[in-house]
C-alpha cells in the first residue's frame, strides 16, 4: 500500500533491483548493502505500517522507578509504538511515508535509534531475524517483477487500517502488471 501510495519511490526501489540484480536473478541478504534505497524503503515500511501499535503486555517483577514515576510491583506495562514512530524529535520526516528516514547525508543506509517495531530487551520478538530477512527478500523480489498501483475507478485507499492486538489494512483493490521485459 505504501508503494502504491508513493510511486516515485516505488520506481526508485525498482531501478535500484534491476541495476544490482537484473531480472533473472532473485535476492539474497549478501546484496543488502547494494540496495541502500530498497533497504531503507523496506525498513520505512516498518514503522508507518506500525502492525504493532503497542507490544504486548508485561508486568515490572519489582518496584520499579522509569522517568521519575514509581512502579510498584506488578504495574502492566506496555510500549507506546506509535507515539516512538512519530515522535518529531527522533525523525527527520515523522509525519510522512520517506525512506529518507533511513539514509544518511551520503546515501548510505542509517538506522535511527528510534527504530524498534520488534521492541527492545529479554522478551523481544522472537521472530525478528527471520520476520527481517523474509521482508528484505519477499518486498525486494516483488519490486524487482511486479508494478503495484490501484484500479483508476478504485476508492481511495485507508491508510488508518483497522487497529485490534495488530493493526492490518482494510479491503483494497490492486492492479499487479509484470514488470518483466521478456514477457
Ligand atoms: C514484521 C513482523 C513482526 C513484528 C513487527 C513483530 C513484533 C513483535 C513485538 C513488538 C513483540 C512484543 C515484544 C514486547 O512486547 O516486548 C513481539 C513478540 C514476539 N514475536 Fe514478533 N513480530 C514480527 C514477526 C514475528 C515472527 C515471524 C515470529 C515467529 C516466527 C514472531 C514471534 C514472536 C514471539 C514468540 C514473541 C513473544 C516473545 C516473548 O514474549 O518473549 N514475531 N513481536
Amino acid at each position: 500500500l505504501f508503494l502504491i501510495q508513493n510511486p516515485d519511490v516505488q520506481e526508485r526501489c525498482h531501478e535500484e533491483t534491476v541495476q544490482v540484480l537484473g531480472y533473472d536473478r532473485l535476492p539474497s541478504m549478501d546484496d543488502r548493502d547494494r540496495l541502500p534505497y530498497t533497504l531503507a524503503t523496506v525498513h520505512e515500511i516498518q514503522p508507518c505500517g506500525n502492525i504493532t501499535p503497542v507490544g504486548l503486555v508485561h508486568e515490572t517483577i519489582q518496584p520499579t522507578k522509569l522517568h521519575g514515576y514509581d512502579l510498584p510491583q506488578g504495574t502492566v506495562v506496555m510500549a507506546n509504538y506509535t507515539a516512538i514512530f512519530s515522535n518529531k524529535e527522533h525523525w527527520k520526516h515523522p509525519d510522512t511515508f520517506n525512506p529518507e528516514n533511513f539514509l544518511d547525508e551520503n546515501g548510505c543506509f542509517s538506522k535511527p535509534e528510534s527504530f524498534v517495531p520488534f521492541s527492545l530487551g529479554p522478551r523481544s520478538c522472537l521472530g525478528e531475524s527471520l520476520a527481517r530477512t523474509e521482508l528484505l527478500l519477499f518486498i525486494t523480489s516483488l519490486i524487482q517483477r511486479i508494478n503495484f498501483s490501484s484500479p483508476p475507478d478504485a476508492k481511495p485507499i485507508d491508510m488508518d487500517g483497522i487497529v485490534g492486538i495488530v493493526r492490518y489494512p482494510q479491503t483494497f483493490s490492486i492492479i499487479c502488471g509484470s514488470r518483466d521485459t521478456k514477457k
